[in-house]
């Protein structure tokens, strides 16, 4: 069996990381992971973060996959590190892409959850930019779980009910399921949204060594999704991508 490369979100929110790595590269075997029972996990506490997304991984690590993709900016704040010391194979992980946002200064907002703008890998990350814009931080504390409950029609979801008003010069989706209605949000502030996925793919397929070319001659392989949320991911998918 060729073995694969797994991707892991809380609930749907990997899967725009899911549809870059699969257009890239479509006869790669993408495992898709989503553990959407128990999302979203922003406003849980980092043990209960670790433990779930602990769980998730072993899960993959039993398809034998090659790598891990964490395509969650909350699990990846909490625990990448604690991940990588106890598996052996590479676990990659999302961040919030302040760093390309704030290049052009102005006002920036990043909406992240709970979690995410607690952890000390995103306070690091928020003084490192603070330099160059103004950020002014947001959690939109339902916004995940609406998304999550509306899936697979993720876009009938009511952004004004959850975003802050106000003028920016760019937005940061810090967690990967407001990048699944980030259309909806760069309409909602008229301004460009960062979403750090083809940065996280990029990174991803260098150092797994994926060639995207060599790639497309080999044929397709359809992704698998596994756990309780399979449907549920894979019809979002298919109606999103
Ligand atoms: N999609 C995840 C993130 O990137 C988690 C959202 C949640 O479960 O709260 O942060």
């Amino acid at each position: 069996m060729q073995r694969g490369i797994g991707l892991f979100d809380s609930g749907v929110g990997g899967l725009a990381l899911l549809a870059e790595c699969v257009r890239r590269c479509p006869s790669e075997r993408w495992i898709y992971l989503g553990d959407n029972g128990n999302a979203p996990y922003g406003n849980r506490t980092a043990e209960e973060i670790a433990c779930l997304a602990g769980r998730a991984v072993e899960r993959l690590a039993r398809r034998r996959v090659r790598a891990v993709a964490i395509a969650c900016n909350t699990v990846t704040a909490e625990c990448a590190d604690a991940l990588r010391a106890r598996f052996r194979f590479p676990i990659f992980g999302i961040e919030p892409a302040l760093r390309p946002a704030c290049k052009g200064g102005g006002k920036v907002l990043l909406l992240a959850t709970r979690a995410t703008l607690a952890s000390a890998r995103v306070r690091a990350l928020i003084r490192a930019n603070a330099d160059n814009a103004q950020i002014t931080e947001f959690c939109p504390i339902g916004l995940a779980g609406d998304i999550e409950a509306h899936a697979p029609n993720v876009r009938a979801v009511d952004l004004s009910r959850h975003l802050p008003r106000g003028e920016y010069s760019a937005v940061v989706l810090g967690c990967t399921h407001y990048a699944l209605v980030g259309e909806g949000i760069a309409a909602f502030y008229g301004c460009p949204v960062f979403d750090g996925i083809a940065g996280t793919a990029d990174h991803l397929f260098q150092k797994m060594n994926i060639c995207s070319k060599k790639c497309k001659k080999r044929g397709k392989n359809a992704p698998i999704f596994l756990g309780e949320g399979k449907k549920i991911n894979k019809s979002t998918f298919l109606r999103l991508f």
